[in-house]
């Protein structure tokens, strides 16, 4: 059996009963829309295709498709919504002939890559042509239920609406996620035909391939809340809540302590692992990796950022695109712009900022400084108030320090320059040529003290 997926998403729906106006799947639910969310989980396969079907509104669909830059993705257009059926029967003559492809409705947004993974094992074992997954959850209102033989061979899929009072009774749902042999999608998707509601329904296929003969396997969810769909203002305002309580899930499972688990914030991308403790509004965004044993104190920003073992981060401190060492001490109130590598146990102490720049093992910026385009060895010493003055105007110079250098307070580092290894700058010096190994460099000048000195006296 081929284990080649192609993935179609249905998006063009008119989303009515939300009422904003809106197609649903361009809504964030704690700042991630739905559709971004359900193609970080879907990528997950590696699919070989996956087709967006955008219809209402399609515009603002596709655009968002294209920003989010997936490899192997088309937009396909459902210009009028005639249904599901309707919707995967546009996708359908783009899905490659030898794959399998994974139907998924694009208002389902926490649906998780390991229930998908187990579909598509049983799948496979089964040499199924047609599998759906299902669930009971508590209220089954508003779902398709599951109509099932005395074999508990499934035999069709009615919809809420077309239930009469005993299927209604049914507990078990269509969750909305379907795998089927491309090709026989190809050869029986003409076959749905419209119903009394003027729509062809996707899962109408169901019923069809039973009266051809072929079965039809289910997979149950292991758990129901991840296939929440968004219907009603309601399951959006729900949505929300969820989503914390996955993430605060994760982190019990992963002894991570949040101080307060409303006010944490944190990308689906970000990768946390274990014992961490994490303070009030913090925010983690992007590609950010946050390893074992670190502590994040309150109102740290840190985005697209690793975070090494151990390492601890102090209030106030924003972290942007930049490595961190294990062991390493930042803040409170450190800036740390792109590119910064701090290494193992170097400290970045209040009021610093550093931008392009590495800072050695075991080196300290701990007050008031600017570190930008330099490179600092191990064992360094920076004193308050330190700039490297990196930019006369015209171009940006690197500063380049040697390990065990001592800088005085108040140093203006004027780019290029070169610290030698051991060197000491003198407090309040102004240096612009580079500075020997294991010397003194200093241009403060010569102290006088004018004895009986009388101020003009205040009018
Ligand atoms: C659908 C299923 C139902 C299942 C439920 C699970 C059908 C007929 N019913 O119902 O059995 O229990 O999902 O979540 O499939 N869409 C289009 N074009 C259209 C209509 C819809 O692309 O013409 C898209 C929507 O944007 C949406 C998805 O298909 O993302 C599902 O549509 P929706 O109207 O929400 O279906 P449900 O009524 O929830
Ligand atoms: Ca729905």
């Amino acid at each position: 059996m081929t284990s080649k997926i192609n993935i179609v998403l249905l998006c063009a729906g008119k989303s009515s009963r939300l009422r904003f106006n809106l197609p649903k799947v361009i809504l964030p639910i704690n700042g991630k829309t739905l559709l971004e969310r359900s193609l970080f989980n879907l990528n997950k396969l590696s699919p070989s295709k996956i087709v967006v079907v955008a219809g209402f509104k399609k515009d603002l669909v596709i655009n968002l498709v294209n920003q989010l830059d997936y490899p192997n993705i088309e937009c396909v257009e459902q210009k009028e919504q005639l249904g599901t059926g309707h919707a995967l029967k546009k996708a359908s003559s783009l899905l490659d002939e030898n794959s399998v492809s994974l139907i998924v409705n694009g208002d389902t947004p926490f649906i998780d890559f390991d229930t998908i993974k187990s579909a598509l094992d049983d799948y496979k074992k089964n040499k199924s042509v047609f599998t759906i997954a299902t669930s009971t959850p508590a209220s089954p209102f508003g779902y398709g239920r599951i109509l099932r033989d005395n074999e508990k061979q499934i035999l069709d899929i009615v919809e809420e609406r077309d239930c009469n009072s005993q299927q209604r009774l049914i507990k078990e749902v269509n969750s909305g996620l379907y795998l089927i042999s491309t090709e026989e999608l190809k050869k029986y998707i003409n076959k749905i035909k419209k119903n009394k509601n003027s729509e062809y329904y996707l899962t109408d296929l169901v019923n069809i391939f039973v009266r051809n003969g072929m079965r039809v396997d289910s997979i149950p969810i292991k758990d129901e809340r991840k296939f929440i769909n968004i219907n009603t203002f309601d399951d959006y305002r729900k949505a929300h809540d969820l989503d914390k309580m996955f993430i605060y899930e994760e982190c019990i499972k992963k002894n991570i302590f949040l101080a307060d688990p409303n006010s944490f914030q944190k990308d689906l991308e970000v990768k946390l692992s274990k014992n961490i403790y994490i303070g009030a509004n913090v925010i983690l965004k992007g590609d950010t990796e946050i390893k074992e044993n670190v502590r994040i104190e309150s109102n740290a920003y840190i985005s697209n950022s690793y975070v090494g073992k151990g390492a601890l981060i102090k209030p106030y401190t924003s972290i942007e695109s930049s490595q961190i060492g294990p062991d390493a001490q930042i803040g409170p109130f450190s800036n740390l712009r792109p590119e910064s590598n701090i290494k193992n146990k170097a400290k970045i102490g209040n009021f610093v900022e550093v931008k392009k720049s590495e800072v050695g093992p075991e080196s300290k910026v701990p007050h008031l400084s600017y570190i930008g385009d330099t490179k600092m060895g191990s064992k360094v010493n920076i004193g308050a108030g330190t700039i490297t003055c990196n930019y006369d105007g015209f171009s940006k110079h690197k500063t380049n320090i040697g390990d065990n250098v001592f800088v005085g307070s108040d140093t203006m580092l004027i780019a290029p320059i070169k610290l030698g290894k051991g060197s000491t700058t003198g407090a309040g010096s102004v240096l612009s040529s580079d500075i020997p190994e294991h010397s003194l460099a200093v241009t403060r000048i010569k102290e006088k003290h004018i004895k009986n000195w009388k101020r003009k006296p205040k009018k």
